[in-house]
């Protein structure tokens, strides 16, 4: 049986009992996901993803002041209260280092706890490309989950799921068995961005990439906002090498090369094994626990996890 990979243009187009046994990728590149990436690689210890902005409130009063930030936005803004919004570049290592994000956005977040069931989950954007197709190679059931934007579309997700869909169509050896929203999505990058190149266009810069999620349906948004330099921020792609005549093969990763940066969001009894598992294979790699048990138990009392289910995002 070929491997699986689906693109869910919303979260809503995936069933969660869909999700269970595949690892699932959960992309909002504008901006959810990239801020996540960009909050860990400045050296966030971990990022719990909330529904509501009244249960991150809670959450975060379970820590000391100095151990927590809370982050996230509603219509794109900054939450009354909080210490930080959804900017990518707000995430600096003298704000975040060492602490525990508390982060509620209005798509991203909804559609990471949409998936929290599933075997494994990734987090996924233009700037961690690389790594995550490291950790998908060799899965055989990939959902990637697009978290759009109020119930609709955006180009935005969708187009960084076709690139995904290429580099694993490219790299994983064997063909996968695609949905049509894979394939539409992987059009969609091919037309405007591979192919192209492999034409002999220029190389795919930030700018010409940020140009374009600027038509997205989030791009839109962002722009009404003035946060145009987010956009920009959310489309550094590792760099691409020509390998061959014909397409971009050979990546390397420009802002982000020194690290792992895919990440993962743990059911906490797989963890454990996980951890152990991840350390043996490369001491580099250190895989992400989901929660603890006291914690776990204390969301659950207050109603604010579904079935004992509590989901941390760390680097891994
Ligand atoms: C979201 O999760 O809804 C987005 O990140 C929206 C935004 O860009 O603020």
């Amino acid at each position: 049986m070929p491997p699986r990979l689906n693109v869910f243009a919303l979260p809503q187009f995936a069933d969660p009992k869909e999700l269970v046994d595949g690892v699932v990728v959960v992309i909002d590149v504008l901006r959810a996901s990239t801020t996540i990436i960009y909050a860990l690689e400045a050296g966030a210890n971990e990022v719990i993803p909330c529904r509501e902005v009244a249960e991150a409130r809670s959450i975060a009063q379970d820590f000391f002041p100095e151990e927590v930030v809370l982050g996230g936005e509603r219509d794109g803004v900054h939450i009354e209260g909080f210490d930080l919004g959804n900017s990518p570049e707000e995430y600096e290592p003298h704000l975040v280092g060492g602490k525990t994000i508390v982060f509620t956005t209005t798509n991203g977040t909804q559609a990471l706890l949409h998936a929290k069931n599933a075997k494994q989950i990734y987090i996924g954007a233009f700037v961690n490309v690389s790594a995550v197709v490291q950790k998908l190679l060799g899965e055989d059931k990939i959902h990637l989950l697009c978290a759009g934007t109020e119930g609709q579309f955006s180009e935005d997700d969708i187009l960084f799921a076709g690139m995904l869909t290429e580099r694993l169509s490219r790299q994983g050896g064997m063909p996968y068995e695609l949905n049509a929203q894979a394939i539409t999505a992987r059009e969609m990058w091919l037309h405007q961005f591979a192919l192209p190149q492999a034409l002999g266009a220029e190389p795919l810069e930030p700018e010409r990439l940020a140009k374009q999620l600027q038509q997205s349906l989030g791009g839109k948004n962002l722009m009404a906002l003035g946060l145009e330099d987010d956009i920009l921020a959310a489309a550094h792609v590792d760099d691409f090498a020509i390998d061959d005549e014909r397409m971009p093969m050979r990546v390397h990763s420009r802002r982000f090369g020194a690290f792992v940066v895919a990440l993962a969001v743990e059911f906490f009894d797989v963890q454990i094994l996980r951890v152990a598992v991840e350390r043996g294979k490369s001491p580099s790699h250190v895989l992400i626990v989901a929660g603890d048990d006291e914690r776990e138990a204390r969301q659950r009392d207050a109603g604010s996890v579904e079935a004992g289910r509590a989901v941390r995002t760390r680097r891994i």
